[in-house]
């Protein structure tokens, strides 16, 4: 295994697969305190519920303790301390670090200065692929499989780092693609690029309503205020997609709707009780997938 996970590249397609067992064996048994001996920190430049939360309790069950920050103005952030700096005191103190920071490419920088393995929880716009293991842990479950998948992204796919890294990781399993945006937020040039190198067929609409009958999967994201230098940009976006049960009628049986949460208004709440709703539980898949991360980098082969 690689010593870090920052983008989803670094994780080979047979790492990937690994991963997966290793998560769905972590289902099956959630509590393994094989980390007593571990301090785990999770330094979060930028707000998180569920990668916190999930990675924090994928600690807790490894048994290891936890350190961290979730909140930089209690931090020596605040009196000018580098990222540098702060990662180098990090790794003196803990055994693995779990950064989420609003800047590109931050997560990688702090693995390049940290003694100990670095998991990007987030960085920018940029990547998210403990997200992305969850995600195609989930579509795994649901489906059956992970090739050959209509899989529909939606929304903000131009800041959304989760719709980023997904779309490298299904890259290893012949997917096809439907990007549904407006043209301010369309998947930008580079991803598009990237798949056409690989032979991988996407198209691209504006209507939310031309993806919805032949998709696998539906992944829904939200509009980034966060994202936007412009109000007015955003003003204009924000509410551009909602889907509500009625949209969903005449879709496959087993088409499952995911998101990586927050949601805003983008799926509506009549959608919540469909059997096409699996955004929950796709959060709960991030224990155990994060279990697996965890335990796999800190040198753990036999799960
Ligand atoms: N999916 C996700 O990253 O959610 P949080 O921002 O709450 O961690």
């Amino acid at each position: 295994m690689p010593k870090h996970l920052i983008s989803i590249h670094d994780f080979s397609r047979d790492e990937i697969l690994k991963t997966l067992k290793a998560a769905a064996a972590f289902e099956q048994n959630p509590s393994q305190p094989i980390f007593a001996d571990k301090v785990i920190a999770s330094i979060f430049f930028e707000p998180s519920t569920r990668t916190r939360l999930s990675f924090e309790t994928a600690a807790n069950r490894l048994g290891a303790r936890v350190i961290g920050f979730s909140d930089i103005g209690n931090t020596s952030v605040t009196k000018g301390e580098t990222l540098k700096d702060t990662i180098k005191m990090v790794s003196n103190y803990a055994d693995l670090i779990v950064i989420r920071h609003p800047l590109d490419g931050s997560a990688r920088y702090a693995s390049e200065v940290s003694s100990v393995p670095v998991i990007n929880a987030g960085d920018g716009t940029n990547q998210h692929p403990t997200q992305t293991m969850l995600d195609l842990y989930s579509i795994l479950k649901t489906q059956g499989r992970l090739e050959n998948l209509k899989i529909n992204m939606v929304g903000d796919l131009k800041y959304g780092r989760t719709v980023h890294s997904l779309l490298q990781a299904m890259s290893h399993f012949n997917p096809s693609f439907l990007f549904t945006s407006p043209d301010e937020l369309k998947m930008p040039q580079e991803y598009k690029e990237y798949l056409k190198k690989l032979n991988i067929p996407y198209q691209e609409t504006k209507q939310l309503s031309d993806g919805i009958n032949d998709a696998d999967i539906i992944y829904m994201t939200r509009v980034q205020r966060e994202r936007f230098t412009d109000p007015i940009e955003y003003e204009r976006v924000k509410n551009i997609y909602s889907l509500n049960l009625s949209m969903i009628s005449n879709c496959k049986p087993n088409m499952k709707i995911l998101h990586p949460l927050p949601r805003v208004n983008e799926i509506s709440q009549d959608v919540d009780s469909s059997n096409h709703a699996y955004y929950f539980e796709q959060a709960e898949n991030g224990v155990y997938t994060r279990m697996a991360i965890i335990a796999l980098l800190l040198g753990v082969e036999n799960l």
